[in-house]
């Protein structure tokens, strides 16, 4: 049976013609003496009949069909009679009147039905993944993933990009998380690290003269998994020779706009719009704060200035800041959501958490009396706050005040606010502070990777020791609160890495071992450059609005990063453990 059409190829304009199907049982149903079955492959379901009138042994055997049983069937096409139609399909004006049939294959009774969409344990479709990957949505994530990637190749082609791959097997590169390390046997030993990107090979690749790289990157990278993490994941790596933050800024937005339209059939508005980190941490508490909606920080030391309230007092005196956003219609939570709030905003750093309803000439919080009616008054006024809204306020060091109240703000608005399916807010975050204080370690940590280029203006400040103001050529892509992609200018002269590095706390030794190349490399003339790297996964989670980032990997590792279909990870013979000169103890 060598099929001569898919099952979803055809239509009326076929009815009369021979035609051959392949493919599974979909769906079987028998109706007064006729056997129906929905025959599926990839680009379709085609109906098939058999009539026990036509061919009674053949009806026999349909019988015997079960589903995701694998047939052939010859037949005539048909016109559907009147009333019968499905619109919903390519092939719902049609129907093949089957004149003989091959079962290719048999199916055991399934784990669970492929025929509909229900929410089964995940465990269950990992374990079954080629089942799971037959379903419906399951299927057109996955093709969709492929017609992303297509689109982003053809479009960086025309852009004038090439191409490289960097190898796997490799040394580590410093993103921020563990390695996945691969023992060496002709080296014994020595370990590779499985690349967490390709950050270095692709600066290396820029001071070799390839001017515009890309490529559709495996990392990996061993860290507690979340649900838009995975410990192996793809990104669209891309770097350039020569361009400022506006070139990779406008080849991101012009590819995305492709993207969405040539996919989903989307316009994007474009330029995204870009806020400096400092903006986005004060208004949203947040460096990627979800801009679908408002609910920003206010500033409220000038209007609590005067309060007699302890607890603003003393903040206020040692330089903190008082903050408060307001939650419409947030007014009806109970004192339990409340003291909920409250102990969020305590396991998240806060002190406290002043909260205050709004009804329309009164007011209700825990702290009333210390506030006072006036005060209350004014509070109300300055957020436009209408009966039924709540305000939740933190005093607290400027820092714990905006990111404990940027995830409160989070959290109510996953609570109150539906998002209308398919709406995108992309923002640029820009200006990212080149270095974090490290308090576990006592030391400066890169906020990006240590590659990436201070800003010019704020060079000065490498000498004077203010390191926390230091501003960097980094910048986030972000997209409704999550960070779709990542990237920054890089420092492309030696003695300026060999600084950021000393800053770093590594020694000329260390950094000699771990990145001798780099700094020999740079000696060599290599280009001002930059570039960035979108999580393709993260990307597909966004555009097919999935739960999960498994939802768009074919074979992706559960929450304690195993691959239930295999079962990796797994035992090693003890002869294969001898081979790489390895042990385990106990
Ligand atoms: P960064 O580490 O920010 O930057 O990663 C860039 C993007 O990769 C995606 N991503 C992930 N996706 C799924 N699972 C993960 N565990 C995971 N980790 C990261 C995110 C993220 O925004 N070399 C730099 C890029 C550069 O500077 O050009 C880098 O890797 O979408
Ligand atoms: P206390 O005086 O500690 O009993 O706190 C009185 C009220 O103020 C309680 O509702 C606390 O949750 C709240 N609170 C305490 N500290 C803070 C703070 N730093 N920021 C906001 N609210 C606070």
């Amino acid at each position: 049976m060598k099929r001569t059409h898919t099952c979803g190829q055809l239509t009326l304009e076929d009815a009369g013609r021979g035609v051959i199907l392949c493919g599974w049982v979909h769906a079987r149903r028998d109706h007064g003496g006729l056997i129906f079955i929905d025959v599926r492959d990839r680009e379709g379901i085609t109906q098939i009949v058999f009539d026990p009138r036509a061919n009674e042994s053949l009806h026999a055997i349909a019988e015997t069909l079960r589903n995701e049983f694998v047939i052939g069937v010859s037949g005539k096409v048909s016109k559907r009679p009147e009333g019968t139609e499905n619109t919903r399909i390519t092939t719902g004006a049609i129907e093949v009147l089957v004149e003989s049939l091959e079962i290719l294959n048999r199916s055991k009774p399934l784990p669970f039905e492929v025929n509909d969409d229900k929410d089964l344990s995940e465990e269950l479709r990992l374990a079954y993944r080629f089942l799971d990957l037959r379903r419906t949505h399951m299927k057109n994530n996955i093709i969709l993933r492929s017609r992303v990637m297509k689109v982003m190749r053809d479009f960086l082609d025309r852009e004038g990009f090439i191409d490289i791959e960097t190898p796997i097997l490799t040394k580590s590169t410093p993103e921020g998380a563990r390695d996945y390390l691969v023992p060496s046997r002709v080296n014994p030993g020595m370990f590779y690290a499985l690349p967490q990107s390709p950050q270095l090979f692709k600066q290396m690749l820029m001071v070799a003269g390839f001017d515009k790289y890309y490529q559709i990157a495996k990392c990996f990278r061993d860290e507690d998994l979340r649900k838009d993490r995975q410990p192996e994941f793809t990104q669209l790596d891309i770097e350039m020779s020569f361009p400022d933050e506006e070139t990779i800024y406008s080849l991101i937005e012009r590819l995305l706009a492709e993207i969405f339209e040539k996919t989903m059939g989307k316009k994007l508005t474009v330029p995204c719009p870009r806020m400096p980190h400092a903006q986005a941490m004060r208004r949203y508490g947040s460096d990627k704060p979800d801009t679908r909606y408002g609910m920003e920080l206010e500033d409220l030391r000038d209007l609590v200035g005067g309060s007699n309230f302890m607890v603003f007092k003393k903040v206020l005196e040692n330089n903190g800041m008082v903050m408060g956003i307001k939650a419409d219609g947030a007014g009806q939570l109970s004192l339990k959501q409340l003291e909920d709030l409250t102990q969020q905003a305590i396991g998240l750093g806060a002190k406290g958490l002043v909260w205050i309803k709004v009804s329309a000439n009164e007011f209700q919080s825990p702290v009333k009396k210390h506030l006072g009616d006036e005060l209350l008054r004014k509070l109300a006024e300055k957020f436009s706050a209408r009966e039924g809204d709540l305000l939740l306020i933190v005093a607290d060091a400027p820092a714990t005040a905006m990111s404990v109240l940027g995830q409160l703000r989070v959290t109510l608005a996953e609570q109150f606010f539906s998002f209308k399916k398919g709406e995108f807010s992309f923002l640029w975050v820009t200006d990212f502070p080149l270095f974090h204080y490290n308090n576990e370690e006592k030391r400066w940590d890169s906020e990006h990777h240590p590659f990436t280029a201070p800003k010019a203006e704020d060079l000065p400040l490498l000498e004077s020791g203010d390191l926390g103001k230091i501003r960097s050529c980094a910048y986030d892509l972000v997209v409704n609160g999550t960070e779709l992609g990542s990237g920054s200018i890089r420092i492309h002269q030696p003695e300026l890495q060999q600084k950021i590095f000393s800053i770093l706390g590594m020694s000329d030794e260390e950094v000699k071992a771990k990145f001798g190349f780099l700094l020999e490399a740079f000696s060599y003339g290599a280009p001002p450059h930059g570039g960035i790297a979108p999580g393709l996964d993260r990307l597909l989670t966004l555009m097919t609005d999935s739960p999960s980032i498994r939802d768009v990997m074919a074979f992706p590792k559960n929450q304690k990063a195993q691959c239930l279909l295999t079962s990796a990870p797994s035992e090693v013979s003890s002869g294969q453990l001898r081979e790489l000169h390895l042990t385990i103890k106990g």
